[in-house]
């Protein structure tokens, strides 16, 4: 079976699509078939890579229209990585696809036709702790939290932190922390800093690499592409990117099970 990385946030807009988008990039150019899911309704992984709602089919495409996931996962010329993004949906539509997606086996049958090409399954999945993230979750064998390097989203994380050990407690036993990251990291702003200070105080189970506020960050995303495919331009961020997806690696690897931290047993935050 693959993995199912579920990317989550506590907060919007904290760069958990870029974290998703890179991580599987890197992932994939480390040499692991890996497949990017979008299932957030607001269509994240295609604006990133400067797509429009009306470009692609996926998702949302499979639910409406019992098109098989298959037809709808378009390959990229980044290495081993292929996309299911969102899919076509209007907006005033998207209560339907959120339940659509939150009822019962449906994502799970959606994953299980497509799971066996793949090593990695990273799910880019909403924020905050509406339905859909719970759905994702129940269906995921890990979990990666963005936090963004500011201090909302650290006073919100607890709330991810409840969903996520809720889910294990009842859903999905499989469901594993596999870790957070910090975004956005600007260390030239104090709110920044002391947020990634309290991070680092207040749990062991933060990734040593974070992902800084940077301007080749922004301009992939005006180009509409991943750093590593701006030339040397972007170099450095691809590398720092291809660092965090071997930090995450080494602790989702079905071989070093017993790294993975288990939510049940938090360090004391308070
Ligand atoms: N590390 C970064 N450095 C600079 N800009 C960034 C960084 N990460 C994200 N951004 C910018 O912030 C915006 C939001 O990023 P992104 O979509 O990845 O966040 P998100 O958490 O997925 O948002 P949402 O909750 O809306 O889905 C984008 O316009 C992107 O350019
Ligand atoms: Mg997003």
């Amino acid at each position: 079976m693959s993995t199912r990385l579920i990317v989550t946030s506590p907060t919007g807009g904290t760069g958990r699509t870029t974290l998703a988008l890179h991580l599987a990039v890197a992932l994939g150019a480390a040499g692991r078939r890996t497949l990017l899911v979008d299932l957030d309704p607001n269509n994240g992984v295609a604006h990133a890579l400067g797509r429009g709602d009306r470009t692609y089919r996926g998702v949302a495409d499979v639910l409406a229209l019992d098109v098989a996931p298959s037809q709808v996962i378009v390959e990229t010329r980044s290495p081993n990585l292929a996309l299911l993004l969102r899919g076509r949906l209007d907006p005033i539509d998207v209560p339907q696809f959120e339940s659509l997606l939150a009822e019962r086996g449906r994502l799970s049958s959606l994953l299980g036709l497509v799971e066996a090409q793949f090593d990695h399954i990273v799910i880019d999945a909403p924020s905050g702790v509406r339905a859909l993230v719970r759905a994702a979750l129940a269906e995921g064998t890990h979990a990666l939290v963005a936090v963004g390097a500011d201090p909302r989203s650290v006073r919100a994380l607890a709330q991810t932190l409840r969903v996520i050990e809720s889910v294990r407690e009842r859903e999905n036993r499989n469901l594993a922390l596999a870790g957070m990251v910090l975004t956005r990291v600007d260390l030239k702003c104090t709110s920044s800093q002391s947020a990634v200070g309290s991070m680092w105080e207040g749990f062991d189970c933060v990734f040593e690499s974070t992902i800084p506020e940077s301007e080749i960050i922004a301009k992939a995303w005006e180009i509409g592409v991943p750093v590593g495919h701006m030339g040397a331009e972007g170099e450095f961020a691809a590398r720092r990117f291809a660092t965090l997806a071997r930090e995450v690696e080494e602790v989702i690897s079905p071989a070093n099970q017993a790294v993975e931290h288990n939510v049940d047993n938090p360090r004391p935050f308070f």
